[in-house]
């Protein structure tokens, strides 16, 4: 230990002693966390449920089954997983939409699930029929995970003719009939400030698309079921690319009654191909470029809060367009973890990682292998995904550490800026507090390092004292930047059929005169310095449920018992 740190710790330092002294070669960082935030970040207090998942509608069949029958273990697990460390009225946030549920259309007679009208469609825009089913398939994922509020998307591409009164209104209607309470709400048109450039309506601009809203808006008040839209219950504008959010909101969206406000944001993409930004690792690992990330629509996202209307990310992952070679690494891990920090730091209510078809590198999670007929995809991927052997990607581990490091009550975040990490590209850390209880109290640190070190460098970040006698920390951790296996989360690592696997480890440390935290590079802490529940638990679903010997024998168990195992009634059924 050198002497600074010595003279900075002083009595603490004998307490600390169990802590093996720095290796690292860069100097201690001090960690300042004021007692209160600043005024402008504690107008935005979000919630544990902050960090939801996107799922592109053509997806979905291969993810979630075919009907309440088939759902994958895998998948329950997944979102078991995330929902088990969320409080009682925090449910998962789900969003269902993308380009293929703007291209679709809803067969209210249909039997199957989804059916896919077009072989020859591009990746990117797959047109997707849905089914009543879908809403089944919800309803029984929600209780069986333990709740779940969905973000719905409806097409503004498809019955353009009859918009009022045709498709849209009846999509509505079904939802809403069959979600009930787990609809968080609709989600009008995607990215429409793409409709003109991809030539699905060639000329389309900010006023027309405002005439056009208010025509289906007009429709969902006077629908077959009466007005849907008594209380707000549609988002948008779900721009991702060439409008700008403030002028789409005071070009009369403002005018509508809107329940969220809406974009989708990648930093960068690969539709036309690999190129050396969209490979480009250190742009992901140099918290500095996060300032201009979130910055894009500011005015709009300011203008949503002045309103007091919800902003929401409703899509958001590395590399837009399928993802490139870095988009698995855990790097993107670290950087999912950033970015939705960031965003609760700047005035979002939530963010979500969106996953797509099998094979798609920025996914949170792949079935075994591809759909059986890739030229069809209307054969049943259902005997594949009931299978062990999916994939998780890098991005989902995101998802747990959200989950834990949020409250339930209520939580600021406020970029520490430590190392002037927030513009300086030399800073290799950089830390968020946490401001629990609605920001009244200090609640945890996150601790970034993202130095890429083969030797596992540690980084010291001196804690203050004085918050809490004895702090606990859960490092995310993983061998290198480039690693797209072995990535742990408080040492347990997601398993083949999405259980989390090993014991999760807590390391206590006494810190009422402050202490260090020494986190390998790269990896990341999170630091419990306050009195906020931390979650302790196994939330891998039984056995039976999990590792598919049951299926073989009797691949129609119901959702009903599934839910009352999770319930806790584990050992009779299987
Ligand atoms: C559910 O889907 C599976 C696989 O496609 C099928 O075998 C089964 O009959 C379906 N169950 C119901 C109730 O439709
Ligand atoms: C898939 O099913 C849809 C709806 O039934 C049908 O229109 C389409 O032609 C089918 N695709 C293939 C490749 O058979
Ligand atoms: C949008 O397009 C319509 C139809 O071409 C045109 O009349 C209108 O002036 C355009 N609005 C803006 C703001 O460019
Ligand atoms: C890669 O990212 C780093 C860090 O942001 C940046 O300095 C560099 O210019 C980027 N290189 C390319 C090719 O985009
Ligand atoms: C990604 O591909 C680029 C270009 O081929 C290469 O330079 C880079 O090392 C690759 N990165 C990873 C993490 O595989
Ligand atoms: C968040 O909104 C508040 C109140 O409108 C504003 O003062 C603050 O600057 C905003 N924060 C960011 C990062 O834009
Ligand atoms: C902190 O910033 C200084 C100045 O840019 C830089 O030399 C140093 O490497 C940084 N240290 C860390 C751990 O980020
Ligand atoms: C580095 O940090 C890790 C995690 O805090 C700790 O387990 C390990 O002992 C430290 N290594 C050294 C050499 O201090
Ligand atoms: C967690 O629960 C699952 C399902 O009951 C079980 O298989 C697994 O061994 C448990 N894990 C731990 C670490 O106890």
């Amino acid at each position: 230990m050198h002497v600074h740190y010595i003279s900075f710790l002083s009595a603490s330092v004998l307490l600390c002693a169990s802590i093996p002294s720095a290796a690292s070669p860069d100097a201690a960082i001090n960690v300042i966390f004021p007692s209160s935030p600043p005024a402008s970040s504690a107008v935005n207090v979000v919630y544990d449920n902050f960090l939801g998942i996107s799922f592109e509608l053509s997806s979905f069949n291969t993810l979630w089954g075919e009907n309440t029958s088939t759902v994958p273990p895998a998948i329950l697990n997944y979102l078991h997983n995330i929902r088990s460390r969320l409080g009682d009225s925090s449910p998962l946030r789900i969003r269902v939409g993308g380009n293929s549920m703007d291209e679709s259309v809803y067969t209210p007679k249909q039997t199957q699930m989804l059916t896919f009208p077009d072989p020859n469609a591009p990746s990117n825009n797959i047109p997707t029929n849905f089914g009543p089913l879908l809403w089944d398939v919800m309803t029984a994922v929600s209780t069986m995970v333990g709740g779940i509020t969905y973000l719905v998307g409806l097409s503004m591409r498809e019955d353009m003719a009859s918009w009022g009164e045709g498709n849209v209104v009846d999509t509505a209607v079904a939802a809403r009939k069959a979600l009930g309470t787990a609809l968080d709400g609709f989600l009008l048109g995607n990215e429409p400030d793409f409709y003109s450039g991809h030539g699905n309506n060639p000329g389309y601009n900010i006023s027309l698309y405002i005439n056009d809203v208010g025509t289906i808006l007009d429709g969902l008040r006077n629908s077959p079921s009466g007005n849907l839209i008594q209380s707000p219950l549609i988002g948008g504008p779900t721009v991702c690319c060439g409008w700008d959010l403030k002028n789409v909101i005071t070009s009369g969206l403002d005018g509508y009654n809107y329940k969220y406000y809406s974009m989708q944001h990648y930093p960068t993409h690969i539709c036309g191909g690999e190129n050396p930004t969209n490979t480009n690792m250190s742009y992901f690992l140099s918290h500095s470029n996060l300032d201009a990330f979130v910055s894009w629509n500011q005015e709009g996202i300011k203008l949503a809060k002045a309103s007091g209307i919800p902003m929401l990310l409703t899509e958001y992952n590395s590399v837009a367009c399928g993802g490139s070679n870095i988009s698995d690494t855990f790097a993107i891990t670290l950087w999912a973890v950033d970015v939705a920090l960031k965003h609760a730091a700047s005035n979002f209510s939530s963010v979500y990682l969106h996953t797509r078809e099998y094979g798609v590198r920025y996914n949170l999670f792949d079935p075994p292998s591809a759909p059986p007929d890739p030229s069809n995809l209307n054969v049943s991927s259902t005997p594949i995904s009931l299978k062990p052997g999916w994939r998780t990607g890098s991005p989902y581990y995101a998802e747990l550490v959200l989950a834990e490091t949020l409250s339930r009550s209520g939580s600021v975040v406020v970029d520490l800026n430590l190392n002037n990490s927030e513009t300086n590209p030399a800073a290799s850390v950089a830390a968020y507090g946490i401001y629990d209880s609605g920001g009244s109290t200090r609640g945890k640190l996150v601790l970034f390092n993202f130095a890429d070190t083969d030797s596992k460098l540690n980084q010291t970040f001196r804690v203050p004292g004085g918050l809490k006698s004895i702090v606990e920390t859960r490092l995310l951790l993983a061998s290198a930047v480039d690693a797209r296996t072995g990535i742990t989360w408080a040492g347990q690592t997601v398993g083949e059929v999405g259980d989390l696997q090993g014991d999760q480890v807590t390391v206590n440390t006494d810190c009422w005169n402050g202490c260090a935290i020494q986190i390998p590079g790269p990896g990341l802490a999170v630091v419990w310095v306050g009195d906020d529940t931390m979650w302790t638990g196994n939330s891998t679903l039984p056995d039976f449920a999990v590792n598919g010997d049951c299926r073989a024998g009797d691949a129609h168990y119901a959702p009903v018992v599934l839910a009352v195992v999770i319930a806790g009634l584990l050992a009779i059924l299987c």
